[in-house]
């Protein structure tokens, strides 16, 4: 359990929330564990309909705890770490997934909304998926997933530029279904999600297994994984966490 993560059942509808609103919901390994745990529960529990991701606080989520990168960079193989627990069963889901974005979602706050079946942005999002530019590689799939769904050429600006997508850019390439007023977010997540927990529910489950091909997906996590570990351990990776850390730009011309 962590206790930066709340997860409430309400009928058939699981809100996963990050609540680490100080530290920007940057997500700890105890904080997948949670969410990880959650998504387990979800898909043992026929009573739970839909899954809803939301994060704490004025964004939704600023990636992975840099903190928790330095450390993992130098404690060998992190392969069946939490965080890539949390991936896999992003990319096994069958409960539908719904999540509510405010502000800044970054990294993985980013790639899970590929995940998702139903995205509701508030006016003020901001996507993006810095890997690169922190010396990593993209995760969750999302190096097919991201090109397949808005091009290679934004796709790479994203991933390996670091340029941010807004809420409009989203709706356009698909990414997401609406755009509402940042105090109606509360609302429109909960009227989508109590709509597709009208459905029934196993339609609905076996649309959303013909939709995502798991078998590609699972495998790209897995090439992804092996890269992701490889590059946390490298000097790029150390000196763009070391320039988050010291607050300063980071310095790659020595590469
Ligand atoms: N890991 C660890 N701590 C983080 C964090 C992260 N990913 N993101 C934010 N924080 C911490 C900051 O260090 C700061 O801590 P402090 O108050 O002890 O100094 C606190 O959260 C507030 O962050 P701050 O940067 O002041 O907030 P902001 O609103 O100005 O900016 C972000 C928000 C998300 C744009 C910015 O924090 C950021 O770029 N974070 C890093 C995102 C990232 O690269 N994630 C990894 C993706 S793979």
């Amino acid at each position: 359990m962590s206790e930066h993560v709340t997860i409430t059942q309400d009928g058939g509808i699981l809100t996963i929330v990050m609540n680490r609103p100080d530290k920007k919901n940057a997500l700890t390994s105890a904080m997948y564990e949670a969410m990880a745990d959650a998504l387990e529960t979800a898909h043992d529990d026929a009573a739970i309909r839909v899954i809803v991701m939301r994060g704490a606080g004025d964004l939704f989520c600023a990636g992975n705890d840099i903190g928790d990168f330095m450390t993992a960079a130098s404690g060998g193989d992190i392969g069946n770490a939490d965080v890539f627990r949390f991936i896999r069963l992003l990319g096994t889901a069958t409960k539908p997934l719904v999540a509510g974005v405010q502000g800044r979602a970054v990294g993985i706050g980013t790639t899970m909304l590929l995940h998702c079946d139903h995205v509701v942005l508030a006016q003020d999002a901001k996507l993006t998926a810095p890997f690169a530019t922190l010396g990593l590689v993209p995760e969750a799939a999302s190096s097919k997933l991201l090109p397949a769904a808005i091009g290679h050429q934004r796709a790479f600006a994203m991933m390996a530029m670091g340029e941010a997508m807004d809420a409009a850019g989203a709706l356009a390439s698909g990414l997401a279904n609406q755009i509402v007023p940042a105090d109606g977010l509360d609302a429109a997540v909960d009227a989508a999600a109590k709509r597709i927990a009208a459905l029934p529910p196993g339609a609905v489950q076996a649309t959303k297994t013909l939709m995502r091909d798991r078998e590609t997906i699972g495998a790209t996590m897995e090439t992804e994984i092996k890269l992701f570990a490889e590059r946390l351990q490298s000097p790029e990776a150390r000196e763009a966490f070391m320039a988050f850390a010291q607050k300063r730009a980071p310095d790659f011309s020595q590469f």
